[in-house]
């Protein structure tokens, strides 16, 4: 890994032994962009890529007389000169003008990534990164803008951000911050998304690249289950095992863009950063504003590869703390076994028997506070109910502790029912626009983080939950989109300023309760997974990723969601049946087989399955036990995809490739079909591997594949929805 500044031709080469990304100042003092992609050698002077052509209707710079912004490619582009394309940003001089240039003043570079303030980003020590900050200004404006890129030694990965700073005297106004932009010099690109909805969220949707642009987005407030802040471009041949690929993963949590501009010379222009809908950020004298940052990941041995690099990044340099790279435990949720109609009874009931089964952790899901018996009512009054918990959540904490349990409890804390004392209380702490109907969201109301009052309040009030009481755990929730933006803490021009800084609150209340609970797991949920993002992993290392327990629905969202996330942060439970949201009879084995390659527990009260079923959890447990480290630290590879065929297929290999997991999903049965054979990945061709009685070599598994007939009792061949198998494989 290095970084090269080429002080003659005035370009920096940043490479690793995968990829080299290099860039330059442009002959009008702007920053260009000259290569991202594999690994090239070092040479003085890349400015043969550079044109020079007087083209009709091109407007070129007049000093240079030839050189024009719309012909090259550009780092951060501006727009009001020689680019007609879509701008990285826009900001608004006091004069009203939106013109700006910002040409090169200076450079950094140093060992090591610098952490964002406030906001969450990936980390690196010396050894692991290199950082380039280029600072350019705008002397009209008195602007300054410093692009910062970072490269990491070990993966094929660049992250990318952007900071303003105003020194005018005058209040500039940011209308547009996004943190990357990526020209690229062709077309020939399909642009991967991963859209849904509630219950259905990250399913990989393809589109072809054509003149003009794909764009996906986020006015939610949140990432968003629609679409998910993670995007890929594909060459059209790339495949799981094949060809190139560049991901680029925001780690924001709330508004986005995500943007692919094919222009009419041929090229295409990758844009992704906070959303500029209804983002205005006036910037006083000596203020700066820094982006979120893009980690931007690329590959030319196919998909899988791509996302083992966000799954190692992101367990390495992106979780913190005591649950980095940490078997996660295994826990049961009371919520759909109880709902919030419980008493510490029936909570101690289902505690009990998830004990006996080897559970390890109880969490207390919804309705242990305030008034809170439905969802009409108590949010934002974070005080136990003393009927439902008589000695509080420290009393229950200490009987589960008794048990042999861990504990934890469930909050929603960015929420506010108008029917709580909170509110009452405070009514301007919720969103809301003067004069105008609040809309709600089940039943609640958006608390105004971007307050700080309101943001101490709650965590003053947590806090006294939490204290004195042991607690491992907190599932963060957070159910509804935001409307009637406005804060009435905030003068008219600073309205713009609400979904970021809302975004920035929610950051800083996670980050208080990380610093002062530092062994508490986290785990972030948004209605499931409304707000699954690179964002969040920062804070909460698992994200509870969809409310749709129905294994052969997570299949899908599961699959979907290990394009850009680890398994490690991927909240699954066994669940019971008929399923809550599909009224599918799942078998248990099933419905275990689909967890396991998650963080793995249980959402139903076990008192309520039958013996054979009980053992078989026990038996699951024992596994998944013997297991997790693998399956949720190993290599993860898709197989077969629940979205082309009617089984799924993926496998989990260690390190050192004598271990494997892959799991075998029948998302609908064919009838009188041969079973065929499935190909594994990741293994090593000279290895013998112990698969059920056989023993078969890497090799084998890989190219004649698993005779799936012989899986099991016989395999899937005839008329057995849902039956999946899940195989340990072993070399020595
Ligand atoms: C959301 C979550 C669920 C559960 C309920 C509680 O829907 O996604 O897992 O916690 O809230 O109200």
């Amino acid at each position: 890994m290095n970084i090269i500044w080429h002080s003659k031709s005035k370009q920096y080469h940043l490479y690793n032994d995968k990829i080299s990304y290099i860039l330059g100042v442009s002959p009008v003092g702007e920053l260009e962009g000259i290569y991202f992609g594999k690994k090239v050698h070092d040479k003085e002077d890349f400015s043969y890529v550079e044109y020079r052509y007087m083209l009709p209707n091109v407007a070129v710079d007049p000093d240079t007389e030839s050189y024009s912004c719309e012909l090259n490619r550009q780092e951060y582009p501006s727009f009001g000169t020689t680019d007609f394309g879509t701008e990285a940003f826009d900001i608004e001089l006091p004069n009203g003008s939106r013109v700006s240039s910002f040409t090169y003043k200076e450079h950094r570079i140093y060992k090591g990534k610098e952490s964002l303030k406030g906001l969450p980003a990936t980390y690196a020590s010396e050894d692991e990164a290199m950082t380039l900050e280029v600072t350019l200004e705008d002397e009209v404006a008195r602007m300054m803008l410093i692009l910062t890129y970072t490269i990491f030694d070990r993966y094929p990965v660049v992250t990318r951000h952007a900071t303003f700073i105003n020194n005018a005297s005058d209040v500039t106004k940011l209308r547009k911050a996004l943190s990357v932009c990526l020209d690229l010099p062709d077309q020939g690109y399909q642009w991967m998304q991963f859209s849904g909805a509630w219950a259905r969220e990250r399913i990989p949707q393809i589109k072809d690249l054509s003149s003009g642009s794909v764009l996906i987005e986020s006015k939610r407030g949140v990432s968003s289950a629609n679409q998910n802040p993670f995007v890929i471009l594909k060459r059209l041949e790339t495949d799981e095992f094949n060809g190139e690929a560049i991901g680029f993963s925001f780690v924001y949590s709330g508004n986005f863009v995500a943007q692919a501009e094919c222009d009419t010379f041929g090229r295409t222009r990758m844009l992704m950063g906070i959303n500029p809908d209804r983002f205005t950020w006036p910037l006083e004298k000596g203020e700066r504003f820094e982006t979120p940052e893009v980690v931007i990941a690329m590959t030319d041995r196919g998909l899988n590869d791509l996302s083992q690099t966000y799954h190692r990044l992101y367990n390495n340099n992106l979780v913190r703390g005591k649950w980095k790279n940490q078997p996660r435990p295994i826990l049961i949720n009371n919520w759909e076994a109880t709902f919030m109609d419980f008493t510490e009874e029936r909570i101690l009931s289902i505690a009990e028997k998830a004990k006996k089964a080897g559970v390890e952790l109880f969490v207390l899901d919804d309705g242990w506070f305030g008034e809170r018996n439905d969802d009409f009512a108590g949010l934002g009054d974070w005080i136990e109910n003393p009927e439902k918990l008589p000695q509080g959540m420290k009393g229950l904490a200490r009987k589960m502790n008794a048990m042999g349990l861990k504990f934890g409890f469930w909050i929603e804390p960015e929420m506010v029912n108008p029917d709580s004392n909170l509110f009452r209380r405070h009514p301007d702490w919720a969103l809301s626009t003067p004069g105008r109907k609040a809309s709600l969201g089940r039943h609640q109301m958006v608390l105004d983080y971007s307050r700080e009052e309101v943001v101490d309040y709650i965590y003053g009030m947590l806090k006294k939950v939490i204290a004195d009481a042991p607690i491992s755990y907190i599932k963060w929730d957070m159910n509804r989109s935001l409307t009637e933006v406005y804060s009435t803490a905030l003068p008219p021009e600073q309205q713009g300023m609400v979904y970021h800084k809302y975004v920035l609150g929610v950051y800083s209340l996670y980050e208080r309760l990380r610093q002062d609970y530092p062994d508490i797991l986290f785990e972030s949920c948004s209605s499931g997974g409304n707000r699954f993002d690179a964002g969040m992993l920062y804070y909460a290392p698992q994200a509870w990723c969809s409310d749709n327990t129905d294994s052969i629905d997570r299949v899908r969202i599961q699959y979907g969601t290990s394009y850009g996330y680890p398994i490690s942060s991927i909240g699954a439970h066994v669940s019971a049946v008929p399923n809550q949201q599909t009224g599918r009879n799942v078998p248990i084995s099933t419905r275990a087989n689909v967890a396991y390659f998650g963080t793995f527990g249980y959402e139903l009260d076990l008192n309520h399955i039958t013996d054979e079923e009980f053992e078989e959890v026990k038996e699951q447990i024992a596994f998944m036990k013997a297991n997790r480290e693998l399956l949720q630290f190993g290599r993860f590879y898709r197989l077969r995809s629940p979205f082309e065929k009617d089984q799924a297929a993926w496998i989990v290999v260690s390190e050192d490739g004598k271990r494997a997991i892959f799991g075998l999903y029948c998302m609908k049965s064919n009838v009188n079909m041969l079973p065929g054979f499935l190909k594994l990945a990741g293994l090593k061709d000279d290895l013998l591997y112990k698969l059920g009685e056989g023993e078969y070599y890497g090799d084998e598994l890989m190219n004649l594949g698993v005779p799936i007939g012989k899986l099991g009792s016989g395999g899937l061949t005839t008329g057995q929805d849902f039956i999946s198998y899940v195989e340990l494989l072993e070399a020595d």
